[in-house]
C-alpha cells in the first residue's frame, strides 16, 4: 500500500503523481479516485500532467484518451492499456494498493470515493 496525499490535497479535477515501484498517477473525477499507471503506454508522457474529463484522462503529448476505470485507450495513437489500481481512503488520507493492479484490460472497481470517504 503506496501513501498518497491526503484527500483534502486533492480536490476534483486534480492530480498527483507519486513514486511506487512505476510512477502512478492518482486522478479525482467529481469526487471519485482512480489510479493508475502514470507513463502513457505510447510513449514516455507523465499521465499526471493530462487533462481530465470525466473518466477519461487524455495524455498531454499525443492525446490518446485512456479509460481512468479501465485503464484502456480509448483512441489512437494508444493501443495498450495502462494497469489500473485500487485506491483507499483511510481517515481522510489516499492510500494506493499497487499489488492489486490488473496487467490485462479489465475494469477494477474503485473501492472509495472521495464522497463516500467523508460520509
Ligand atoms: S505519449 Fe501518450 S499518446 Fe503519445
Amino acid at each position: 500500500m503506496i501513501s498518497a496525499c491526503d484527500l483534502a490535497d486533492l480536490p476534483p479535477g486534480e492530480s498527483v503523481r507519486i513514486q511506487a515501484d512505476v510512477p502512478i498517477a492518482v486522478f479525482n473525477s467529481d469526487g471519485d479516485l482512480y489510479a493508475i499507471d502514470d507513463t502513457c503506454s505510447h510513449q514516455d508522457a507523465s499521465l499526471s500532467d493530462g487533462w481530465l474529463e470525466g473518466c477519461f484522462v487524455e495524455c498531454p503529448l499525443h492525446a490518446a484518451l485512456f479509460d481512468l476505470r479501465t485503464g484502456m485507450p480509448s483512441c489512437l495513437p494508444a493501443k495498450k492499456p495502462v494497469r489500473t489500481h485500487v485506491v483507499l481512503v483511510h481517515d481522510g488520507h489516499i492510500y494506493v494498493d499497487t499489488s492489486s493492479h490488473e496487467r490485462t484490460p479489465v475494469a477494477e472497481p474503485v473501492e472509495a470515493s472521495a464522497s463516500e470517504a467523508v460520509a
